[in-house]
Order: C-alpha cells, then structure tokens, then sequence
C-alpha cells in the first residue's frame, strides 16, 4: 500500500446508523475509473475489469435504493472512449446488452427508472436497441432515476445545445431577455434532474473528465483511490458519510 491509498483508507467505515436520514444526496454522480487497472493488477484481461465493473455498479445501484437516493448517474462510456482499441470498445458495448438482459428484470422489479444520456446517432445500433428497450419497460418507474452516461461528453452536450437554443432564438421561439439558467439547463440532456449534489470519482484520479461540467457547478467532489472494481456498499456509505460533513454554502457566507 502506498502513501496515497493509505491516506484513502484511513478513513474510517460508518455504520448506516451513522448517516442522517435528512441529509441523503438526492442526485449522486459516479466517475466509475480504474476497471483496466484493476484487471492488470491480477495479470487479467482489461475485459475482466469491466466485467467485475458492473458488478461494482449492481451493488451501489441497491444501496443507492437502500439510502433512498433519488438520482443516480453513472459515466459509462465517453464521446473521448471511441479513441480505445476497437477489441475493447466492442467488448464494452456487448457488455452494456449482456448486462440488461441480465439485470433489467431486477431493475424494473425494484423500480428503477433506466435512461441514456449521450449522443444516441452513433451509439451501435444493438447497444442503442437494448437501452431503447430498457427504456421503455422501466418508464413509469419512479423509485429512482438511473441515468447511464454513454457517447456522452459534457462540451459535445453544451455545444448541441446553445446550436439548438440559436435555432429557437433565429425562429423566434424563445426571446432573449427570458433567457435564463433554468431555460438554458432545459436545453441539455439531463433538463429535468436536478444537479448532482456529490460527485465521485475513483482510482485516485482527481479530474472531471468532461463529465456534467454545467451540472456539477455546486457539486461536492469526492475522490477515492479505490478501483471502480472494488467500491461497494461501505465505499458508497463512506462517500455520503463524508459528504453530510460537508458545509454547502452555493457562494453564500
Ligand atoms: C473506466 O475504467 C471504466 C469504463 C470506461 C467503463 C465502465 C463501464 C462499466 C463499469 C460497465 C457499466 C455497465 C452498464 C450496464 C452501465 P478504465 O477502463 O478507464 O480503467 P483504467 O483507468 O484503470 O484503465
């Protein structure tokens, strides 16, 4: 163990009864980083990382439904990732249709709410149609809002957007002068959720990766040196732990 993990992990586990019950996130965040790490770390294929990934995901997904988060967003796959070898970036997308159809049932059944955020033009047209479908069966849902970020680059986002917001500017659909924040966040991907409150990242890595850059304005940021491979339920509790900790003040004294 390094300084660096060792500072990660001197924090210590709460127990669930430690959290106060009135200061739950309501939207969480998750930079998932470190699956090829993770993988190499044991001489396995950087495949076998992103598979235990989605195990990872699984259990903070339920602890997410456990803390009664409302929102949950989760960056799987960056406008930036298609830069990867072509081995892994089919393998990533196969395992996005594996992974519904074997986790969509007890997804649907727990009430969560499943949706895309990303370009959906050059999404693979098998990945594209098991997430559409996903979609749908899981729509009336409302426990809580899944948001899985996939093609997504927040630039490519506010860029798409302020192109739209021209367009109903030129045809007169919208004046100017009413132009405002809440008007503008319509424009994006993610309108209707609220901004997340906690942001986390693992694998020690300390950058937002062109992730939810308008959203993440008044957004706690959470750092740990765990790979995304090995964060579960008390790696989960200890980010909210610290989170409650936190004084937010959105630029007031
Ligand atoms: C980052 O680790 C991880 C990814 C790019 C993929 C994350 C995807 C999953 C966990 C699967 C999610 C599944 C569903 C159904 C949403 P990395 O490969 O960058 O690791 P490294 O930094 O150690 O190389």
């Amino acid at each position: 163990m390094n300084l660096f993990s060792s500072i990660f992990s001197s924090i210590r586990i709460p127990p669930t009864r430690k959290l106060k019950a009135g200061n739950i996130p309501l939207h969480i965040a998750i930079i998932m980083d470190g699956n090829g790490r993770w993988a190499q770390k044991r001489g396995l294929p950087r495949s076998a990382g992103h598979r235990e990934g989605v195990k990872a995901l699984r259990v903070v997904l339920r602890t997410c439904l456990e803390l009664k988060v409302r929102y949950l967003t989760v960056y799987s796959f960056s406008s930036e990732n298609w830069k990867r070898p072509t081995g892994e970036v089919n393998f990533l997308m196969d395992l996005f249709v594996e992974s519904l159809s074997r986790y969509l049932g007890e997804m649907n059944k727990n009430g969560v709410r499943l949706r895309i955020i990303g370009d959906r033009d050059t999404i693979p047209g098998p990945t594209l149609k098991a997430f559409n479908n996903a979609e749908k069966i899981t729509e009336k849902n409302e426990r809580i809002f899944f948001n899985i970020a996939l093609n997504y680059g927040s630039r490519q986002e506010i860029l798409k957007s302020a192109k739209k917001l021209a367009g109903d500017l030129k045809d007169g659909n919208i004046n100017p002068d009413d132009l405002d924040e809440k008007k503008f966040s319509n424009y994006l991907l993610t309108g209707d959720f609220p901004d997340p409150d906690l942001l986390i990242r693992t694998s020690g890595e300390r950058r937002v990766s062109n992730f939810l850059l308008w959203q993440i304005a008044y957004t706690e940021l959470y750092f740990t040196g765990t790979l995304w491979p090995d964060f579960g339920r008390n790696d989960l509790l200890k980010a909210v732990f610290d989170y409650q900790k936190r004084n937010r003040r959105f630029g007031k004294l």
